[in-house]
């Protein structure tokens, strides 16, 4: 059980994610992002049930680092991460991850090992409590599973 009544997650995309269904289909698939926000809470019953607590997920996407890094900063319990070219690039948001208290798991749809040598390497992920990447959209699911197993005691 957990020390919680209800867990507050985010699940924060950052830029160019608004774009996922029409932008390069062939590394992100054809689902949009409202797709995946919609899957995700068709889910949340079924993880209440699972994990015995009550779930509340606030989906936020921007392309606006300081506006995404004002989000993070926000009193969640967790969050699922997916920070797009960020992940690559933004000191600043490597910094904002250590500065701030915030268990996460970091998620990439596509298999960021298997793409160009500057995608490989992750500013963030040594922040996350775990990184799930490569399995297209269900990425999400089960980077919120295991951030989850990992807030209940
Ligand atoms: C991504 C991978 C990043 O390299 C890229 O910049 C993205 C999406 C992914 O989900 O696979 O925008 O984070």
């Amino acid at each position: 059980m957990t020390n919680h009544k209800k867990l507050k997650i985010l699940i924060a995309n950052g830029v160019n994610l608004d774009i996922l269904g029409s932008r390069q289909p062939e590394i992100y698939g054809f689902q949009q992002l409202k797709d995946l926000e919609n899957g995700l809470s068709e889910r949340r019953l079924e993880l209440q049930k699972f994990f015995g607590c009550e779930l509340e997920f606030e989906f936020f996407q921007s392309n606006h680092e300081g506006a995404f890094l004002d989000e993070l900063s926000k009193p969640w319990d967790g969050a699922v991460i997916n920070p797009a070219a960020w992940t690559h690039t933004s000191l600043a948001l490597a910094d904002r991850l250590a500065g701030i208290d915030l268990k996460f798991v970091e998620v990439h749809i596509s298999n960021i090992s298997r793409r160009e040598e500057i995608r490989q390497k992750s500013l963030t992920a040594k922040h996350a409590i775990g990184v799930v990447y490569g399995f297209g959209i269900p990425s999400y699911i089960t980077g919120l599973f295991g951030l989850l197993e990992s807030l209940i005691d």
